[in-house]
């Protein structure tokens, strides 16, 4: 698989916002992710196979410390390594900001992503009861101090 990693573009914004209506019960919508790109804090990277984005995470850098907003890989392409490669790109480019460290919220019962978010060292310390209001579902709150 050829997976071409690179920074998002206002272009991307409807295809991107296409992946996000697929992937999650509130997505954000293309102007959300155009409002993204003007955002200073804001460091979003794509997945682009065979010149369509079929991966897309991001996330918002605060002094040292990034928090990730999103992350989704199409439904048909998952589990095949690229959510690693999208969110190992957003990893770089967040040190390179100057981030030290990195926090999320995910749903308790997104196993995937659960997997993937340790396998790059974050770990779980505690819960937000209640976060998700689509369907009241906890968020367990994750974080790397030592990225
Ligand atoms: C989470 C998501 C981005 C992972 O992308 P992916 O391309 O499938 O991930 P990878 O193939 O790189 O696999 C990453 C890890 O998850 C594991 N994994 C992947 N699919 C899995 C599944 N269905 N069940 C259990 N583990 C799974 C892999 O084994 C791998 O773990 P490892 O490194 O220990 O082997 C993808 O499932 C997705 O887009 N989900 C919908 C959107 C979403 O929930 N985003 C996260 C919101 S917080």
């Amino acid at each position: 698989m050829e997976l071409l990693l690179r920074k998002i573009t206002p272009d991307d914004a409807e295809a991107v916002a296409a992946l996000e209506a697929q992937c999650f019960a509130m997505p954000w919508s293309r102007e959300d992710f155009w409002r993204e790109m003007r955002n200073e804090l804001a460091e979003y990277v794509v997945g682009e196979l065979d010149g369509r984005v079929i991966a897309y995470a991001g996330a918002w850098v605060s002094f040292d410390q990034a928090e990730v907003m999103h992350v989704a890989v199409a439904s048909e392409l998952r589990g095949q390594g690229v959510g690693t490669l999208v969110f190992g790109a957003l990893i770089d480019a967040v040190k390179r900001r100057g981030a030290k460290s990195v926090t999320l919220e995910v749903r308790p019962s997104n196993v995937a992503a659960i997997k993937l978010y340790e396998s790059f060292g974050l770990h779980s310390v505690g819960r937000r009861k209640g976060y998700y209001i689509d369907n009241g579902e906890d968020a367990l709150i994750m974080w790397n101090t030592k990225l």
